[in-house]
């Protein structure tokens, strides 16, 4: 089977297609004939060796898929041959036509979700709902500044706090992200590379504040950002894009009487999972009754998994894209 190997820690560009050894599912797992896999910003960081998980060489990467079932493991139940799926890979494996799971790591799809939407929702969605549900507890009514909102998870963000009820403002950097963000919902839209953040959070909220701030980018933008909560504010640490992990002066939060709170969505899925099961099917009907529409803006082949993660890379990605193995 064709997969995508990565034989030595570098730039995408290093990465390649290889025909490898089809795998037998172990006890308790499955192997998944995949449809598509989500490209995730880790994965740029994996391929590079940056990042906490060090894969034995060579590998392929990818850690997010969405196929189906195509062997079972001795002791697997809940799941038939021809079942659609979709999964995590915490040992990666993703980014080929067959992947070997563990079963307690696949959730079943609905039927009317496409492997390509599939493949980029787990990780976005199931993040987003954490953070915006659990962690910052977001009430109607409320504003929500999202960060880097044209991104994977940053859309979903903007889209799950519209179907909350709060008033969602969206930062960005370009205009193309920005209108991604106002069709999923945003009312107020903020592009952080040609406009003051916190002099427009000013005029938005009439200088109250933001009550909920969502970041997966870090950097400078962290502090800008903290600095415009309103009373009883909670900044969520999603994820640092720029590459910068941000510090600041902790007397912000008592001045502000504000929480910075910490969002961990893979630890919540192993120390909570009935919760997290909870947050899935809420989503489920979410996106079955069409209140969330996932965005996918483009697939790339295996062959162009380069491609893809340089795109990521380097900003030019809305929303979500997959590679599709062109079994779909
Ligand atoms: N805490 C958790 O449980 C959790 C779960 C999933 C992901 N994450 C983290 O969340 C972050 C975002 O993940 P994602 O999948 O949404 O990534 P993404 O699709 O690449 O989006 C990240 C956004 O960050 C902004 N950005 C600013 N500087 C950047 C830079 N130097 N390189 C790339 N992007 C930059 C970009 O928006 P602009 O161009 O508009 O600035 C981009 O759209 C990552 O750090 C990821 O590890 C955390």
């Amino acid at each position: 089977m064709r997969a995508v190997v990565c034989s030595e820690y570098g730039p995408p560009e290093s990465l390649s297609v290889q025909n490898v050894d089809r795998k037998e599912p172990g006890k308790g797992q499955v192997r998944i004939a995949v449809e598509a896999a989500g490209v995730n910003f880790p994965d740029t960081l994996v391929i590079a060796g940056k990042y906490q998980i060090k894969p034995p060489m060579p590998f392929v990467p990818g850690g997010e898929i969405a196929g189906r079932i195509d062997a079972l493991g001795e002791g697997v139940t809940g799941f038939a041959v021809g079942d659609p799926v979709m999964a995590l890979l915490l040992q990666q494996g993703g980014f080929a036509e067959e992947a070997v799971v563990d079963a307690s790591a696949v959730m079943k799809r609905p039927e009317e979700m496409s492997a390509t939407v599939a493949a980029g929702f787990t990780m976005t969605y199931g993040t987003s709902m954490h953070a915006l549900k659990q962690r910052a507890e977001l009430k109607a009514g409320e504003t929500l500044l999202v960060l880097g909102a044209g991104g994977g998870v940053g859309l979903t963000a903007v889209e799950l706090g519209k179907v909350m009820g709060a008033r969602v403002i969206a930062a960005a950097s370009s205009a193309e992200k920005l209108e991604a963000a106002r069709k999923a919902g945003a009312s107020e839209l903020i592009n952080y590379t040609t406009e003051d953040l916190r002099e427009r959070l000013k005029e938005i909220t009439g200088k109250k504040g933001v009550d909920v701030v969502y970041d997966p980018v870090g950097g400078d933008m962290f502090e800008k950002a903290l600095r415009s909560t309103a009373w009883n504010g909670r900044v969520l640490v999603v994820g640092f894009a720029s590459g910068e992990i941000p510090t600041v002066p902790v007397n912000l939060t008592l001045l502000k009487g504000c929480a910075i709170t910490g969002v961990f969505w893979g630890a919540f899925r192993m120390r909570e999972p009935e919760k997290d099961m909870d947050n899935f099917s809420e989503l489920f009907k979410w996106f079955q009754s069409g209140k969330i529409n996932p965005t996918v803006s483009r697939s790339y082949s295996l062959e162009e998994a380069p491609e893809a993660l340089r795109d990521l890379m380097e900003r030019r990605v809305v929303g979500k894209v997959v590679l599709a193995t062109g079994r779909e």
